[in-house]
């Protein structure tokens, strides 16, 4: 019998450098947004190939914010986004916050990524963006979603909270449409425990961004620009009534700031960037291969040449016709100590805050049957060969059982 091992979803790396960092901001006391949240920024974008990058408190902020930029060009509260039935309920959310109302699209069940072929039909007067989602780091279909988005002059914002190190065609997801959402939080590639950022090569987007990500407020000296109760800006503005005013907020914003000892998390793993990705890339593509065995009974996603997956996780999905289910599934897998976690819902039809929308059950049936058929397991730097060989081999004794 193998000796039962524990294989985590998840893990985050921290550095000497981020530790001393952080006894540094907490000595001098300079803890809100300051330099070194600027040179995340600054060594994020650079990473990615962004011209600007934006950080913010989580990525359910960086798709709110990224969205919310275009209230600043002509988009009007109700107007619509359209976005993958499936994803992290995230997607959904960001999408209500930021004023508008989510136009659901069914998903391929092969790429779990949005069917560009449906994305037609759900186009309206008020359409005013399409959101894809990479999901699991598998990029969507970029070059159809742009090519509808110029048809019908629509924005292209990508949540690419899971996109980590995913290329498409050679570019880096996230830098594809005209703002790019990730994630930080721990259980992406780098983090800063919590955290979130947005990518651009608009120097006026990334202008609207730092004010929204500071309550809205209009002054753009560095100071406000970093830290909007700071203290220490002396510019003065006159209001509609002529007043003389310290602060003027000239748009609708959020507090969704980054503070120094995130940062610090994010700039240690950025430091072992290549590493981790590297790391993460082995693990994947191991699964992948040793999953072809298992195809009668359960699928995965695939490689295609145009692309790079980035190494989010491993998804899992069980096949139609088999003898067993989800749970049986998933509670061998725990028992052996393999952590899990479901391949999210279809938001629309099976997660019940989205019920005021009104939508249908059986409306997006491949978004479904991921959410009742798949989950996802850990691919993290902190695993290797033993242990993906440990999956397999659990899941192959599982499988023998229904064979
Ligand atoms: C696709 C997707 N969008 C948005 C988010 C939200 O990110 P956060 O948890 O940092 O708010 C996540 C979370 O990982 C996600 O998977």
């Amino acid at each position: 019998m193998t000796e039962k091992m524990k294989i985590p979803f998840g893990t985050i790396s921290i550095t000497e450098r981020s530790k001393n960092i952080i006894y540094e901001v907490l000595a001098t006391k300079r803890v809100s947004n300051g330099k070194y949240v600027r040179e995340l920024e600054k060594r994020f974008a650079a990473l990615i190939g962004a011209k600007e990058a934006i950080a913010v408190s989580s990525g359910t902020d960086a798709d709110i914010l990224a969205l919310s930029v275009l209230h600043d060009y002509g988009a009007k509260r109700g107007d619509e986004v359209i976005i993958p039935a499936l994803s992290f309920v995230a997607t959904g959310n960001a999408v209500l916050h930021a004023g508008f109302t989510p136009s659901f699209v069914d998903i391929d069940r092969n790429t779990l990524n949005i069917d560009p072929k449906k994305i037609e039909e759900a186009i309206t007067e008020k359409t005013v963006a399409i959101m894809p989602v990479h999901l699991m780091g598998k990029p969507a279909d970029m070059d159809a979603i742009t090519a509808i988005a110029k048809k019908y002059d629509l924005y292209v914002i990508e949540d690419a909270a899971e996109a980590h190190g995913a290329l498409y065609k050679g570019k880096e997801a996230g830098t594809l449409g005209d703002l790019g959402a990730f994630s930080l939080y721990l259980a992406h590639i780098i983090t800063t425990i919590e955290g979130g950022i947005i990518v651009t090569n608009n120097a006026e987007f990334a202008e609207v961004l730092r004010s929204i990500r500071s309550h809205g407020r209009a002054c753009k000296c560095e100071q406000c620009v970093l830290n909007v109760n700071s203290g220490y800006c002396t510019k003065r503005f006159s209001n509609a009534n002529g007043e003389d005013i310290r602060f003027i907020f000239e748009r609708i914003g959020y507090s969704s700031k980054m503070n120094e000892l995130e940062a610090a998390v994010g700039l240690g793993n950025m430091d072992e960037y290549h590493t981790i990705l590297e790391k993460r890339r082995e693990n994947l593509l191991y699964l992948m291969n040793q999953f072809r065995q298992f195809e009668p009974y359960l699928a995965t996603i695939e490689e295609e040449p145009h692309e790079r997956i980035g190494p989010h996780a491993f998804p899992i999905i069980i096949q139609e016709g088999v003898k067993f289910n989800r749970n049986q599934l998933v509670n061998c897998l725990e028992q052996q100590g393999i952590d899990t976690r479901n391949l999210f819902s279809s938001m629309p039809t099976q997660c019940p805050g989205f019920g005021f929308l009104g939508y249908q059950y059986g409306e997006f049936p491949n978004a479904e049957y991921i959410g009742k058929n798949g989950i996802h397991i850990g691919v993290h730097q902190d695993l290797g060969k033993e242990e993906c060989n440990y999956v397999i081999k659990e899941i192959e004794s599982f499988l023998s059982k229904y064979s």
